[in-house]
């Protein structure tokens, strides 16, 4: 698989899929349930030797049995208990000692685990109703936009455990909801963006016959999906190019103070690492903020909030609820400037930080503060 972008399923090897007296035991009949075969190309590749790896939505546990045979350890983190010993009990019959699983919402149980080197998943698709009420299911949920909240509430809950350098690879697929195509996918990887380094794609073909589609909304038969394969690194930003924006931005919005790593990049300090975006604090004012929108979109800027696209008219009042909204210019040359703008920050607020700020070379820096949307 490792040079080309698609991977081709034919069948499932018997001796690894869930014993059907396992799937009869679920209330769904385990349909959810994925291939061993299609996660074990991505262990071999993305987590090293003696490398631990995190499925936070386990499910029978088929991430954790190709772990197992691929001699990687595993962590599984399953919100149905039912599930979650089912994944178990898979695992003991399989002798595969150095898979964990535990039951519990991934957003609660994130705090808890060791630091991976893979997050690899298949998400729950949105629209396949579990039987049971729950906040935390995400197949409860009962619109698009919550359903794509609680997915991004996941990958940040997340960041924190996934080594500098790791990887998170999220199986899912388009959808048809009713009348409806639903580009899950694409708008998964979106969201994944906006704290990963995307860096890939594989697309999985699965060659099997059509399926009857399923007694629910959701139609799919599952013929391919998308492995998105993301990484927790820096993002490159150019940081000549920022400078030459902020000059601009500076000279029509004197008051605007630049913070964090980029500050402290622009003032000569020796960085651990390269800043990956511009953190900027500017007052609390729509007036203001409108304007800031139109000059960033003027320079070629698309204005995004937690990796959604925002319509400009809708930006002053977006960013107000969220303190924040991103402008980001991909230019065909490959340079990319990224700055976050931010007028109340958890760590400081827009008049402490002017108070604090120098200048330098005609934009004003603030250098203590860490700086970063949370
Ligand atoms: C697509 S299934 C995973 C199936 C798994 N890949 C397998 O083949 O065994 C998604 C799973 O995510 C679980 N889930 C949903 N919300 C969750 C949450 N908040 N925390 C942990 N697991 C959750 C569901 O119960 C479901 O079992």
């Amino acid at each position: 698989m490792d040079n080309n972008s698609w991977l081709l399923l034919q069948e499932q090897e018997s001796g690894h899929r869930l014993p059907q007296d396992l799937a009869e035991r679920d209330p769904f009949g385990a349909r959810d349930c994925g291939w061993v075969e299609q996660m074990r190309p991505f262990i071999r590749q993305f987590c090293p030797e003696g490398g631990l790896l995190l499925d936070p939505f386990c499910g029978f546990g088929t991430t954790l049995m190709a772990a197992h045979l691929e001699g990687r350890h595993g962590i599984g983190v399953e919100l149905e208990p039912a599930r979650a010993g089912i994944a178990q009990e898979r695992m003991s019959r399989a002798g595969a000692a150095r898979q964990r699983v535990q039951a519990g919402d991934i957003v609660k149980a994130a705090a808890q685990l060791p630091p991976v080197d893979l997050v690899l998943t298949n998400i729950p698709y949105f629209g396949c109703r579990w039987p049971e009420e729950g906040e935390a299911q995400l197949y409860n949920l009962a619109t698009y936009a919550a359903f794509l909240e609680q997915i991004y509430l996941v990958f940040k809950a997340l960041k924190p455990v996934v080594r500098e350098g790791g990887y998170v690879i999220v199986m899912a697929e388009n959808l048809r909801i009713g009348q409806h195509f639903v580009p899950m996918a694409w708008d998964v990887a979106r969201i994944l963006s906006e704290r990963y380094d995307l860096v890939d794609e594989r697309i999985l073909l699965y060659e099997r016959p059509r399926q009857p589609v399923p007694v629910l909304q959701v139609q799919s038969n599952r013929a391919h999906e998308y492995a998105l394969i993301a990484r927790k690194q820096p993002r490159a930003i150019d940081l000549q190019a920022s400078l030459s924006c902020l000059r601009a931005l500076a000279a029509d919005f004197p008051d605007v103070v630049v913070y964090g790593s980029y500050a402290r990049w622009l003032h000569g300090e020796a960085l651990e690492r390269l800043p990956s975006d511009v953190d900027l604090l500017v007052p609390d004012d729509i007036e203001l903020l409108k304007k800031l929108v139109c000059w960033f979109e003027a320079q070629g800027f698309q204005i995004a909030r937690w990796g959604a696209p925002l319509a400009s008219h809708a930006v002053p009042l977006a960013a107000h609820a969220a303190h924040y909204f991103r402008a980001h210019r991909l230019c065909a040359s490959g340079e990319l400037c990224v700055i976050d703008v931010c007028f109340e920050d958890a760590q400081i607020s827009y008049p402490a930080a002017l108070s604090q700020s120098t200048a330098l070379g005609g934009i004003k820096v603030m250098l203590s503060a860490r700086g970063g949307h949370s």
